[in-house]
């Protein structure tokens, strides 16, 4: 089992004006793929996004970062360049594969700059801010998950 971390990126989310639902939704899908050992949700702020990013990879030593919302095109959607900053390989594949089949559901799919990447043995996947992008998106690649983090960790 590998260790999870789920990071909500949201302004109203951090000052508890908003319930997480998308959060509960990626923590309802990996239940077979591991165990969500850290959780947080942080305002939209690159530094804060950053230091969590590293936090759960370097300290927390989680295998697997999901990462919800905050990809858009929004002045304070940071996340892709806060993951960007973090990530020493990134595995696009991972995000070609969620807009490619995202793209058959929604065309705004194609407003998602989204991206995926490794740090150390840490794999980060950015997936959008909605329950429904959050399930479409997770459910492409979470097939892939056990083969990756079995080479990656
Ligand atoms: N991808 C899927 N599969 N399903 C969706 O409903 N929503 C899109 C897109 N990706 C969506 C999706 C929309 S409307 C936006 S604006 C972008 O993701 C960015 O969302 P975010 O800013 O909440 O991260």
């Amino acid at each position: 089992m590998y260790k999870i971390g789920i990071i909500t990126m949201s302004d109203k989310g951090s000052q508890g004006q908003r319930e997480d639902v998308s959060g509960a939704t990626i923590r309802e899908m990996v239940q077979g793929l591991g165990n969500v050992e850290q959780y947080r949700i942080v305002p939209d702020d690159p530094e804060v996004i950053k230091a969590t990013l590293i936090e759960f990879a370097d300290q927390r030593g989680i295998d697997l970062i999901l990462t919800t919302g905050g990809t858009g095109l929004g002045p304070r959607d940071n996340t892709p360049e806060a993951t960007l900053a973090v990530i020493h390989r990134q595995v696009p594949g991972l995000a070609e594969a969620i807009r490619a089949e995202s793209l058959k559901k929604t065309p705004k799919a194609m407003l998602s700059r989204a991206v995926s990447g490794t740090r150390g043995k840490t794999l980060i996947i950015n997936l959008p801010g909605s329950v429904k992008g959050v399930r479409e998106c997770l459910e492409v690649v979470l097939p892939v998950l056990p083969h990756g983090l079995e080479i990656l960790t």
